[in-house]
């Protein structure tokens, strides 16, 4: 039977362990070893990883896998990736080699600023609020300096500050609108700590400022906190080669793949429902280097998708075309990742992932996470438009079901074997699996 505890925070871990595998576990036993199975022997560094949270309780892995050969603007990269799902990096790994050998990926950052709101009501006269916001927007720049003033240092910093009247939507409802370049930070940190700094200095003068009315004087600050919509935090990547050179697949030409990827590309365009698997897809590369490099996913996952919603109707990231007998393939997506700050000077494999990237900028981050995208989305296109996707993944998948039965690595190696000309699926596996040993046994 579950119960509440009270001040559950403030128990040692290992006091928190024995009340969560008492109250929830019949086998209290095995419950506490596994937990402790994953943590590090290192205890330094399992400590820093009890303190990124609150209630750390044990670890929990995910697979770090890297794919290499991926050429980006003439250079190469091995591209670190985490994540679970068997067939992601060996999709990302084949189309890089696939570029590889047809020019590689050329990318561009386009713009890098980002945006921070301080949401408040007011309900007087418009007018008077223009007049005192055009009155206080130096010194709001000006108390925030102390934050700033390293960010300006490197050449980054607040933007600009606007008033919007967002009235028509709420009554009395404004925002301080503010646009921010963080360089090689993420920002969230610098950005909700200036959105705080100019709440606190507009709410305060708003109190002195002569020509509001007693009751206008009274500014409601509602919240103040970045956006993770970063439409004009945006990065291009693109493939392209001579149809005739597309060709790896014997059983299909250049041309009608061609012509069957962009159609594809195209119903992703025009169908929602196939939108959101496409740029699943595409985020299965994305979110995989975003995590492998100490990056915010979900702030990465908010954002795209409210990009790929930007016409009033969700669509497909990604874009393709046949032109005078080339393919193009690209994607613009917009990209909030940071090198500096947060989880990427403490966490080791985070450094390590970074190290590998040739310890990258920002602005090259947002281009190496884009290609994973694309790259993730041109190896399922190429799937689904020729063999399906379920040859793939189940090949992959298979090493999961052989695992889920505990297979010896002689038994790993002959099932692997078998199922190189055989259709995978999960009966099969079983079936395959007891046939092995029955035989082994007789
Ligand atoms: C599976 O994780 C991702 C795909 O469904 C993407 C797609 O359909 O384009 C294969």
């Amino acid at each position: 039977m579950s119960k509440s505890i009270a001040g559950f925070s403030k128990l040692s871990k290992s006091e928190k362990i024995d009340w969560i595998v008492e109250t929830y576990f019949s086998n209290t036993d095995n419950a506490k070893r596994i937990l402790k199975q994953y943590w590090n022997d290192d205890e330094i560094l399992q400590q820093l990883h009890d303190e990124f949270i609150e209630n750390t309780i044990s670890n929990y892995y995910l697979p770090l896998g890297v794919a290499p050969n991926f050429l980006i603007n003439d250079k190469l990269y091995t591209i670190p990736m985490a994540i679970e799902e068997s067939s992601v990096v060996a999709a990302a790994s084949k189309a890089a080699k696939f570029w590889m050998n047809r020019g590689g990926f050329k990318t561009q950052v386009i713009s890098t600023t980002k945006i921070g709101q301080v949401h408040f009501m007011y309900y007087g006269h418009v007018e008077t609020l223009k007049t005192f916001f055009n009155y206080i927007k130096p010194k709001l720049i000006e108390h925030a300096t102390p934050i700033t003033k390293n960010m300006e240092k490197r050449g980054g910093g607040i933007i600009d500050i606007e008033l919007r009247d967002k009235t028509q939507d709420i009554k009395g409802y404004y925002q301080l609108h503010a646009s921010f370049e963080t360089l090689d930070a993420m920002g969230a940190n610098f950005i909700n700590s200036c959105l705080e700094e100019f709440a606190k200095t507009f709410k305060k003068e708003a109190l002195v400022f002569d020509a509001f009315s007693a009751e206008e004087k009274n500014i409601q600050i509602v919240m103040s906190i970045l956006s993770n919509y970063v439409p004009d935090c945006l990065v291009r990547a693109e493939v392209s080669c001579k149809v005739e050179d597309l060709n790896e697949d014997k059983t299909i030409s250049s041309e009608e793949f061609a012509n069957k990827f962009v159609q594809a590309v195209n119903i992703a365009e025009v169908e929602p429902y196939r939108a959101v698997t496409h740029n699943k897809g595409i985020m299965n590369g994305i979110d995989a280097v975003v995590l492998a490099t100490g990056n915010d996913f979900r702030a990465v996952e908010a954002g795209v998708h409210a990009y790929a919603s930007r016409n009033g109707k969700y669509s497909s990231l990604s874009h393709a075309k046949v032109e005078n007998g080339i393919f193009t393939f690209w994607m613009e997506i917009p990209l909030a990742l940071g090198t500096v700050g947060g989880l990427t000077g403490l966490h080791p494999l985070v450094k390590l992932s970074l190290e590998l990237l040739h310890h990258p900028s920002a602005k090259e981050l947002m281009q190496i996470v884009a290609v994973a995208g694309l790259a993730q989305n041109f190896a399922a296109l190429r799937s689904l438009t020729t063999t399906g996707i379920q040859e793939g993944h189940m090949k992959m998948h298979l090493m999961n079901i052989l695992n889920q039965f505990e297979a010896t690595p002689i038994e790993k190696e002959t099932l692997t074997a078998y199922f190189k000309n055989n259709t995978v699926s999960h009966s099969a596996v079983v079936d395959a699996i007891k046939n092995l040993r029955l035989k082994h046994n007789n």
